[in-house]
């Protein structure tokens, strides 16, 4: 199976259930509801829904189990978006080539819209009636730690207090691994989980998964200087302008290509190992080699 099939058969089942969960938790509000649905059914790229899905596939698991996971983090990253597109933090006009929620609803509707999809997470996963008491615990609290103050929350105060500073290579690669790396490690973990994966496969996974989430931060730094608007959906050039730390910052967009290298060739190695251990697996793991092409410049 490759990456397009897989996303073919599993993602509009999954659009149609993340808005039906949207419409059963938000039944009351219009515009908040219209603020959550704009920036959920906005264009995103589904990259962490997916990776659950694929994950599971990969264990041996029941895909739509994963679905009440891969969708409580999808309003999570939804909800980081549209916080950190916010005048006091990014102060980004336009997201996915359209204007970004404060610019359509006001701050204080981008706000609670970003809040109730930060809450509407937790209840989805909590409610759902296709895993096991046991393990939605497991999630809740896995969810929290990536998002909160040790994961996500953590690397946007660092990126945000960076902008002061010129931090060092090891430093950044820890904001990175905050800000972006914890939710998308949180994919292959939730799979694992829900697959009842054995040790050995989901520590390769999350290996695998941590490299990607590197290397998708660098990628995304990248578009901001190699691309153009039409490209990226978003105004360009804006990281040097508040002064962020990048890795095209610190290493120029020839340094950070060759970084970005690298690491993809570290998740293609976890994944060449998985392969040796799981040999008739080839087929699926050919998704996650396909999802590298995200972020290969
Ligand atoms: C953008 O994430 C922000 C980062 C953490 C790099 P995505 O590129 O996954 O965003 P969408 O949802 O596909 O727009
Ligand atoms: C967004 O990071 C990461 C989170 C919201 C957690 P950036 O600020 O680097 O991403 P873009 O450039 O706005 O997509
Ligand atoms: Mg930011
Ligand atoms: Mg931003």
């Amino acid at each position: 199976m490759n990456l397009s099939e897989f996303q073919s058969e599993w993602m509009p089942r999954f659009d149609a259930y993340l808005y039906s969960e949207l419409d059963a938790y938000v039944p009351s509000q219009e515009n908040l509801h219209k603020a959550m649905a704009y920036s959920l059914m906005g264009g995103g790229k589904r990259i962490r829904p997916l990776l659950v899905l694929a994950t599971l596939s990969l264990a041996g698991g029941e895909i739509s189990d994963g679905f009440a996971a891969a969708a409580a983090l999808e309003y999570i990253h939804t909800y980081s978006l549209i916080h950190d597109d916010l005048p006091a933090m990014d102060n980004d006009d336009y997201r996915r080539g359209r204007l970004t929620s404060h610019k359509v609803f006001g701050e204080s509707t981008a706000i609670l819209a970003g809040d109730a999809l930060l809450t509407a997470a937790f209840e989805t996963l909590a409610e759902s009636s296709v895993i096991s008491a046991d393990k939605k615990v497991k999630l809740i609290g896995l969810l929290a730690k990536a998002s909160g103050p040790n994961g996500m929350i953590a690397g946007q105060m660092d990126d945000v207090e960076g902008e002061k500073k010129t931090l060092t290579l090891e430093e950044l690669k820890q904001v990175h691994d905050k800000k972006t790396g914890a939710l998308i490690r949180y994919a292959v973990t939730a799979g694992c989980l829900i697959a009842d994966a054995d040790e050995p496969f989901t520590t390769e996974m999350e290996e695998f998964s941590r490299y990607l989430g590197l290397a998708y931060q660098i990628h995304n730094d990248l578009k901001d200087v190699v691309l153009d608007e039409a490209e990226t959906g978003k105004t360009i050039h804006h990281d040097a302008e508040l002064n962020k730390n990048t890795y095209p910052s610190l290493l120029g967009v020839t340094g950070a290509i060759q970084e970005l290298n690298g690491v993809i060739h570290q998740a293609e190695d976890c994944l060449d190992r998985v392969a040796l251990s799981y040999g008739d697996a080839e087929d699926k793991i050919n998704v996650f080699r396909q999802l590298l092409d995200y972020v290969r410049i």
